[in-house]
């Protein structure tokens, strides 16, 4: 068996994302497996070069997990023959720029969710990767939840018949860091440093609400900054400058129409950090980051408004939980092994620039329609 090695920079090892998602459930663990199989025999190594801001942290991670190869030297890395993909996983706001060095290098790029912060630096990053003939890939994680994976295949085997709306709630408590450390990083509540909810889960919500039920056509969103003083994690006490809510309708091509909240300021009492219902013509389910559960119209009860009557029906007890019938690895995982498919063999890569700009672009549209008050159509993109 052949094992064709490929060395990927990974620049933003250090953080949430990077670190645990990337590195560890990621790419260590496609190590751990002996490497991605290709469909002639040959075995994609990833050889890993750890890239930061911190000597000490980058050394710190790299000892940790037998690697050897780190620099705070992006440009040096970038400069290597050795070296084919550049991933990013850094705070949002410095991405752009990696991203075009990178692409000046002629590196294959693979990024974290949102590409850029708007939508022209998102499509013009797109256009100058298509020039410069370099493969590019964004995160799509939620696509590969098991919940979601149940979900298309409820939808890919017509179980809804007409699907009608999509209602979703996403979110928890993120504490404000007082009396309790915050548990998600402070720059997601600052706007000038890139945060924000709109920013960080439309792009998320459009591949879901475009792979599974149709394009975006409209979005109508009102949004909040609920909490408006936090402590970040050095103990200061800072003025959140944005978002912590969004409450959107989104209208899809083909008629659906699909409402989701995003919060960061809503205690839970769900099953999971995010759910989906889905009512169709012939049944409709509910879907988690796991778990799916169903109800067929045939098995529909026929509750009757009576408030004066205590609930005799146990709603939640008359739905059917959908099997797993096959092993789900981690989302993160699957879409690396993906994208070295991609760069490596050529396989098929749909989540390429154009498509995490969609994203950018739903969230920009989104906070325009919650700026100005009014419902925004969704104009299709092209390169
Ligand atoms: N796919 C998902 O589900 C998901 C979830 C959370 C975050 N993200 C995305 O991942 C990216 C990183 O988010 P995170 O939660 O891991 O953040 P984080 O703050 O934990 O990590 C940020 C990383 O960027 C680095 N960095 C580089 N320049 C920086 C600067 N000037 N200031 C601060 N940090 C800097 C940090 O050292 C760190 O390695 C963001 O773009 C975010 O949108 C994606």
């Amino acid at each position: 068996m052949t094992r064709r090695s490929i060395g990927i920079i990974v620049n933003g090892v250090t953080g949430r994302m990077g670190y645990r998602q990337h590195l560890v459930r990621s790419l260590l663990a496609i190590r751990a497996a002996g490497g991605v199989p290709l469909a002639d025999g040959t075995t994609v190594w990833p050889h890993l070069v750890l890239v930061g801001r911190s000597e000490n942290k980058l050394r710190e991670i790299a000892e940790r997990h037998g690697l050897d190869d780190w620099t705070t030297d992006l440009s040096a890395a970038l400069a290597r023959d050795d070296v084919e993909i550049y991933f990013d996983a850094q705070v949002t706001q410095q991405r752009e720029k990696a991203i075009r060095q990178a692409i000046e290098a002629g590196k294959h790029i693979y990024t974290e969710k949102p590409l850029a912060e708007d939508t022209a630096a998102a499509l013009d990053l797109a256009r100058a990767a298509r020039a410069a003939g370099v493969r590019t890939g964004v995160v799509q994680d939620k696509l590969f939840l098991p919940g979601l994976r149940k979900l298309k295949r409820l939808l890919d085997g017509g179980f809804f018949g007409q699907v009608l709306s999509v209602r979703g709630e996403f979110g928890y408590w993120v504490f404000e860091g007082d009396w309790q450390p915050a548990q998600r990083p402070s720059w997601n509540y600052r706007a000038e440093d890139g945060g924000g909810i709109v920013v960080d889960m439309f792009p998320h919500w459009h591949y879901v609400l475009a792979e599974l039920f149709g394009e975006v056509r409209a979005v109508s969103a009102t949004i909040a900054t609920h909490v408006s003083r936090r402590v970040d994690e050095a103990g200061q006490s800072y003025q959140a400058t944005a978002d912590d809510a969004a409450y959107a309708v989104f209208e899809l091509a083909g008629g659906v129409i699909a409402q989701l909240n995003s919060s960061w300021c809503v205690r839970v009492f769900r099953d999971e950090l995010v759910e989906f219902q889905v009512d169709g013509t012939e049944g409709s389910a509910v879907a988690g980051l796991r778990r799916c559960r169903v109800q067929h119209r045939a098995v529909t009860p026929k509750p009757v408004w009576n408030p004066d009557l205590p609930v005799t029906e146990e709603f939640r007890s008359q739905w059917t939980e959908v099997p797993d019938n096959e092993d789900f690895d981690n989302g993160f995982k699957v879409q690396w092994e993906a994208f070295l498919r991609h760069v490596v063999a050529g396989e098929p890569f749909q989540w390429d620039f154009l498509a995490g700009a969609r994203g950018v672009q739903l969230a920009e549209l989104g906070l325009v329609s919650a700026r100005e008050g009014r419902r925004v159509e969704v104009p299709e993109l092209a390169l």
